[in-house]
């Protein structure tokens, strides 16, 4: 797999005119980053549609937060899919432990939210991650394989190509989290590409594994130097578009030279 995915969820924290600045600056950044490296950025539902149009003359590709599994229908507060195909969303950002932990998303919604973003060709970027309780009782690969499993239920071998996985230790993620030990990631991301190989047939190699939590500029190239990591999802290291030119330039001169 050659190809590197980067990518910040924005949260809750950028407004529309926050938004449309950052992204311009990035327009700037991404023209001299490598085609090989593929750049994604997920702000709020707000800023979509304006940032939408920066984006479409650029090689950044836009995500949403979360979506809702239905088309349309007594859901007040929800985004369908029908309405972020509409934007020309491209990325579906599904499960990530805040939406697990605060408004108790769990597997099987986050399986039915994956096979409509499928359905309308946008791809799910699934996050998993255990919680302090899973690694200190030394079950985190219990715990991932099986929220690997239910998202991923029913989907074909075509299907798994297009989706995309970031592991996200729930303890390592934001403020009070603790970047997690290389060689930690490394062992899990081994065991998530065996187990996506085990559920597909063909496509379980190819599906990019990203790694997330607490991803900076002092340890991101420990995280992208690892085998079966594919790609960075990055909160608050990237929110700062000189932060993040610091680590794309880094990230760029490192494997290209
Ligand atoms: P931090 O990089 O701020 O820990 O956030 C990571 C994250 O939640 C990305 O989805």
């Amino acid at each position: 797999m050659n190809k590197i995915w980067i990518g910040t969820n924005w949260k809750m924290t950028k407004t529309i005119e926050e938004g449309l600045s950052y992204t311009e600056d990035l327009k700037k950044i991404a023209e001299n980053v490598s085609s090989a490296i593929e750049l994604f950025i997920i702000p709020s539902y707000t800023a979509l549609v304006s940032i939408k149009e920066l984006t479409s003359s650029s090689r950044i590709h836009l995500g949403a937060q979360n979506m809702h599994w239905e088309d349309s229908g007594p859901y007040t507060g929800e985004i369908s899919p029908r309405m972020l195909d509409e934007i020309g969303i491209d990325i579906i950002e599904l499960g990530h432990s805040e939406r697990r932990q605060y408004y108790n998303e769990n597997d099987e919604d986050i399986n039915k939210k994956v096979l409509a973003a499928l359905r309308y060709g946008m791809k799910p970027l699934i996050c998993i991650g255990e919680n302090i309780e899973h690694k200190s009782n030394n079950i985190s690969k219990e715990t991932l394989a099986s929220q690997l499993k239910v998202c991923l239920k029913g989907l074909t071998d075509e299907q798994a190509r297009n989706v995309m996985i970031a592991y996200e230790p729930v303890w390592a993620i934001g403020e009070k989290g603790v970047p997690a030990d290389a060689g930690y990631v490394a062992e899990i991301h081994t065991y998530l590409r065996k187990t996506l190989e085990n559920l597909f047939d063909h496509s379980g190699s190819s599906i990019p594994l990203l790694y997330g939590g607490s991803v900076n500029r002092e340890n991101f190239l420990n995280y992208i130097d690892i085998t079966d990591v594919n790609g960075l999802f990055i909160g608050r290291s990237a929110w700062d578009t000189d932060s993040f030119r610091e680590i794309l330039e880094r990230l760029e001169k490192h494997l290209y030279g």
